[in-house]
């Protein structure tokens, strides 16, 4: 069986049309409950299971995501390759609203900190994690979204702030000042935790604003992002099913082998107390 696909969705993107022998699944995962039932079936010939992360509806705001449970449940459905639809702010003057950016870099202003490894109890496990983002993955989607005509940016460090809360000026400034590119509250820990579940991640960071920093625009609020990211939903619907057909059927990159090179106790040959 080739392995899975996985969608993870943001704010306006709660479903994917286009599923032949479509099923739900309710998924109880040793971290309790995922964001809503994970919906699968075949797209372009290779299974695909699609979760929103923020729930039907909209419910669950981005501290309150159980990112654990979310990846956990895509896992245990043999899902190796892991697409992410974010909507995120833009901190540079040539992503404006409707680009995608496609990040390589993460960097984490974010807490809760306990519920961004799978590791802990007992276990101390330490993943590489220089290269967050897939480069096959990211190709795959670059090169479909060039398709589809999409103003898309290959690269860029998405910063990962706590929220709910927008950002002030100052912190926009600063953000900006340290060369992040994107901003947005919650795509750091699903990479986190896709690496340690031996997933290869990618992302499309939908850009639906300015942030606050670019004066002349009005600040950011909850309904231009919502507007824009509906304009953006059609495009991204786009691309993944162009994307989907091109990953490969077997999960033999590097990012599916994080766990060999990782730093684990108890392990043999680590020194006894
Ligand atoms: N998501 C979309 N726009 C954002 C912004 N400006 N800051 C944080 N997250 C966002």
């Amino acid at each position: 069986m080739p392995a899975a696909i996985g969608i993870i969705g943001g704010s306006g993107l709660y479903e994917i049309e286009g599923f032949e022998k479509a099923e739900e699944r309710r998924i109880d995962t040793p971290f309790g409950e995922p964001s809503d039932a994970l919906v699968g079936g075949i797209l372009a010939g290779r299974q695909v299971w699609f979760l929103p992360r923020h729930g039907r509806g909209h419910r669950i705001l981005p501290h309150e995501i159980n990112h654990r449970a979310n990846i956990w449940a895509l896992r245990s459905l043999d899902v190796r390759f892991l697409i992410c639809v974010t909507a995120v702010g833009s901190l540079r003057e040539e992503y404006a609203p409707r680009h995608m950016v496609l990040p390589d870099q993460y960097f984490d202003r974010t807490s809760r900190r306990e519920h961004h490894t799978f590791f802990g109890g007992g276990i101390a496990g330490h993943v590489a994690f220089g290269d967050p983002v897939s480069a096959g993955l990211r190709r795959i989607l670059f090169e479909a979204a060039r398709a589809e005509g999409a103003e898309v940016h290959d690269g860029g460090t998405y910063v990962n702030m706590d929220g709910p809360a927008f950002s002030t000026r100052a912190e926009s400034e600063a953000n900006r000042q340290l060369g992040f590119d994107v901003i947005g509250m919650t795509n750091l820990p699903e990479a986190k935790l896709a690496r340690e579940a031996e997933i290869a991640l990618a992302t499309m960071a939908m850009v639906t604003d300015y942030d606050c920093w670019k004066v002349e625009e009005e600040p950011v609020t909850a309904e231009a992002v919502i507007a824009h990211l509906q304009a953006n939903v059609s495009l991204a619907k786009r691309v993944l099913a162009r994307a989907v057909p091109e990953v490969p059927a077997e999960a033999e990159w590097p990012e599916h082998r994080s766990l060999d090179g990782a730093i684990m106790t108890p392990r043999e040959g680590w020194p006894e107390e």
